[in-house]
């Protein structure tokens, strides 16, 4: 089919960044003189290669920018192995209502336990649905936060950490934050508070945060502001790393029976 007008459409679509179209002309074409397909349904039908296509690749694109360490999905998560987790409540979490309410959410616990699986998982799915995501460990932002104070960078570098629909801040508590660290954690929170939502991983409890933050007072206006709209799990149990060190050893490891309730975990 290389009449003239075929040779100007191809050129055409490509000029206009429409190569899936391109791609699809002869066998749609070909479908279409072979059926009774209407001139609508020809172009909607080649129209539509084209978004899924491009839709395919924002997502791509989201992910990447949402810089995960792995990628992880609440399908392959096992709640059997943890049933502190309540399988109800992060389903309806992964309606991403959460995201629209600005909401945040809270998962703490000790090392392996899926706080991280968690986290990420409802991360690539809010990328899936076309929100702007970005992951960090409270280390790395600080970190950036405070490499920025020195070439006057700070203002757009915060703003990277305040424009994304979701904030997932990972680890808090395992390393030690400096009192700028601690400032920049509130500026951050502060900031995204009832404009944006944060998901954190934490194996400190709330009452552990003043010393984690090394200031209990900003550690209170964090928390104030973190709980105020927000989902926690408390989770307890077993580390999933070590699961099949446990089962060799023939001794599978038993879990608590988990709280969800914030009251008992502020103390
Ligand atoms: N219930 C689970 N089902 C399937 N995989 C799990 C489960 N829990 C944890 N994992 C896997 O075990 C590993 C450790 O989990 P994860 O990194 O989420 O732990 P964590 O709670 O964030 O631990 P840490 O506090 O040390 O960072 C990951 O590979 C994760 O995918
Ligand atoms: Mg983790």
């Amino acid at each position: 089919m290389a009449t003239e007008g075929y040779e100007k459409l191809m050129t055409d679509l490509k000029n206009l960044r429409l190569p899936v179209m391109a791609e699809m002309l002869d066998s749609y074409a070909k479908q279409a003189a072979s059926s009774s397909m209407s001139y609508v349904d020809f172009l909607g039908g080649l129209v539509s290669e084209e978004v899924i296509r491009k839709e395919q690749r924002s997502v791509q694109n989201r992910i990447k920018s949402a810089r995960f360490p792995v990628l992880k999905s609440l399908d392959d998560f096992d709640y059997s192995f943890q049933p502190s987790i309540d399988k109800k409540k992060v389903g309806e979490l992964s309606n991403l209502r959460f995201i629209d309410n600005k909401e945040n959410i809270l998962f703490l616990g000790p090392s392996g336990v899926g706080k991280t699986h968690l986290a990420t998982s409802l991360g690539v799915r809010a990328c899936e649905s076309g929100y702007k995501v970005l992951f960090t460990t409270l280390n790395d932002m600080v970190s950036v936060l405070m490499a920025s104070m020195a070439d006057n960078s700070f203002p757009s570098k915060l703003r990277q950490f305040v424009q994304p629909s979701l904030l997932i801040i990972d680890e808090v508590g395992y390393l030690p934050v400096s009192k700028e660290g601690a400032n920049f954690l509130f500026q951050v929170v502060a900031k995204r508070y009832e404009t944006g939502s944060i998901i954190l991983t934490s194996n400190k409890s709330f009452a552990d945060w003043g010393e984690v933050l090394g200031d209990s007072v900003i550690a209170a206006a964090v928390l104030d502001r973190l709980l105020h709209h927000s989902t926690v799990f408390n989770v307890r149990g077993d580390s999933y790393r070590l699961r099949e060190k446990k089962k060799l050893m023939g001794k599978e490891g038993k879990t608590e029976q988990s709280t969800t309730e914030q009251s008992t975990l502020l103390r």
